[in-house]
């Protein structure tokens, strides 16, 4: 089973994109054949900066190895680095039906707020499906928001197959379980377009001052509180062992303390759960040649496979010329 899956580099790191998707990227290099990378094609859709979208690129990388990528196990590249996925891409899209992609949420979102939308947004399913088809792939674990964009894949994978003969595999997407769990700072789902994520490696100063100022209620001290319902507690859990977590609920049950304990037991957790990999960043950092290195590996390895693949697709629909 070969598994793949794509980041945009739109911006940094947060706990959500951490413990919704990249945690969850690690865990699976264990276990199956992993293709990851960074979608900075995608992300030319809403960053117009250039020296902003190579930092981020790059940034990206670097935050995805710290926190425990191993390019031993799993191939790490960037996008446009595989050049055939464009063409891939253009393969697929003389056969995407229009009704198709208009339904799509990233564009249809736009569209309703009275906003103009790009070709390069309408047709991102498409490049997307690309992305997939490119490498055979047969798992794409991603959260809730990019379900949609999967079925698109497999239905201009089926059409292409239909039309030309089996050429592509059809893909599985694999819904992440935490993917809607992990609260901002003020409790609705942590979102960088919500303006109230922590990130991964923020100055851990700064992301204490986030940390204190969580929006909490306003129930006394004293007053018992049930802590499942409650998004302070629920982010406490996400650093905490079982132990902790259950001393920490009992308190809740208890009452009798301070919102300010709980916010300082999770800037604690937080802080020494990524110290690690903020080490391993910093080195990183000061070295870049060494991530730029995985990445050309990287690249080199996953443009092998695409090649075939687009190969495998130009022969069938009669494209290429041998
Ligand atoms: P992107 O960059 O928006 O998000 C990357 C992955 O993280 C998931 N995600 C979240 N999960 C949990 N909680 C959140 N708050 C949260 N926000 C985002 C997303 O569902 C996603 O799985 N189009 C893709 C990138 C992409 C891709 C691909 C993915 C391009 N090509 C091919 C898979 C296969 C995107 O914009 O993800």
């Amino acid at each position: 089973m070969r598994v793949l899956s794509g980041i945009q580099p739109t911006g940094r790191f947060h706990w959500g994109n951490y413990f919704g998707a990249i945690r969850q990227y690690i865990a699976l290099q264990n276990e199956e054949e992993s293709y990851y990378f960074i979608a900075n094609l995608h992300a030319l859709n809403t960053i117009r900066d250039p020296a902003v979208l190579r930092e981020l690129t790059l940034e990206a990388a670097i935050d995805l190895l710290a926190l425990g990528l191993d390019p031993e196990k799993a191939t790490l590249f960037v996008q446009s680095d595989v050049p055939e996925v464009s063409e891939l891409c253009w393969l697929l899209m003389t056969g995407a039906p229009m009704g198709l992609l208009e339904r799509c949420h990233a564009y249809k979102d736009k569209k309703e707020r009275g906003l103009t939308a790009e070709a390069g947004l309408f047709t991102y399913p498409v490049l997307m499906a690309a992305d997939i088809l490119a490498y055979d792939a047969n798992i794409v674990p991603v959260g809730h928001d990019q379900v949609q964009h999967i079925e698109v894949c497999r239905d201009l994978a089926g059409s292409f197959n239909h039309q030309f003969g089996e050429v592509f595999v059809l893909p599985k997407s694999k819904v992440l379980d935490d993917s809607a769990k992990v609260p901002g700072t003020d409790g609705e789902k942590m979102s960088k377009s919500y303006d109230n994520t922590i990130g991964l490696f923020e100055d851990p100063k700064k992301a204490r001052k986030k940390i204190m100022r969580i929006t909490t209620d306003s129930r006394p001290m004293a007053e018992p509180k049930d802590p499942q319902t409650d998004h302070l507690y629920q982010l406490y859990s996400l650093f905490a062992d079982a132990a902790q977590r259950e001393a920490m609920a009992e308190k809740y049950r208890a009452g009798g303390f301070g919102y300010g304990e709980v916010k300082k037991a999770l800037a604690n957790a937080a802080e020494a759960y990524f110290s690690e990999a903020r080490q391993r960043r910093e080195h990183l950092v000061a070295h870049p040649e060494e991530v730029r290195q995985v990445l050309a590996a990287g690249a080199k390895k996953a443009r092998k496979k695409a090649g075939e693949v687009l190969l495998r697709a130009q022969r069938a629909c009669g494209v290429a010329t041998e």
